[in-house]
């Protein structure tokens, strides 16, 4: 019961254009950044949370999931989703497909016992991506002390020590600016053959859409 209720919320929500994915799309659209592109939602779930707010538009969606049981949910919730059970962390090296628009909607903090953020799967999405690309991702320049408490190992030693191995010296890991941020994957980009012609950050709750614009260098 609580389930079925939760689900006719989400339609309400996503009906009413009421979650913050919806800002990115809004920006999306503006730019033609997603109508008729093919699209990789690389952690899935079930398709129903925010990928609603993008998925029509694309002319091509595959989604990636490493749970079994989630497979037979996305086709439901997104019926011409192309659905692969694998781990993004490997599929990402060895696809041979190359996409418009990448979605790495991936766990905050540490998951799957080895993974961090973002910062597994991005470097090696460069192969995987056309010679324009969108990559939307979740950022997070800093964790106020609410966020800290209900999640205990956000920003915890461990997930510090991983922050730090992938930003570097480029600011402070516990805190920074937009504008810190995206000078670092500017050139995080740059080292990957990508120049970012254009980006939007928007905010989620603690963690904040960083959408970016790039096109490759030798294109
Ligand atoms: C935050 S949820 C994604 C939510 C989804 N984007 C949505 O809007 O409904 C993260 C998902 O990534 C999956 N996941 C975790 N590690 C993965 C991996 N290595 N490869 C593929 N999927 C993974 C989890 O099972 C989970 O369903």
């Amino acid at each position: 019961m609580i389930e079925f209720l939760r689900k006719i919320r989400r339609r309400l929500k996503h009906r009413l254009k009421a979650y913050p994915i919806y800002e990115v799309v809004k920006w999306m659209l503006q730019n033609n950044y997603i109508q008729n592109k093919s699209v990789l939602e690389a952690f899935a779930n079930t398709g129903e949370h925010q990928a609603p707010a993008y998925y029509p538009y694309a002319s091509y969606y595959e989604a990636w999931e490493i749970t079994p049981a989630l497979a037979a949910q996305i086709n439901s919730n997104l019926p011409k989703a192309v659905v692969k059970v694998t781990n993004s962390m490997e599929e990402i090296n060895r696809t041979t497909r190359q996409f418009d628009v990448m979605v790495f909607d991936s766990h905050m903090g540490i998951f799957g016992g080895v993974y961090c953020e973002h910062f597994d799967i991005l470097p090696n999405c460069f192969r995987a991506a056309n010679n324009e690309v969108l990559i939307i991702m979740n950022v997070m320049p800093y964790a106020e002390a609410k966020w800290k408490t209900q999640y205990p190992t956000v920003f915890d030693a461990a997930h510090l020590v991983r922050r730090k191995q992938f930003y570097g010296d480029a600011f402070d890991v516990n805190q920074c600016t937009y504008d810190e941020m995206i000078a670092f994957y500017k050139q995080f980009f740059l080292k990957h053959g990508y120049q970012v012609t254009d980006y939007f950050f928007h905010q989620r709750h603690l963690l904040h859409y960083l959408a970016i614009k790039a096109v490759k260098l030798s294109a």
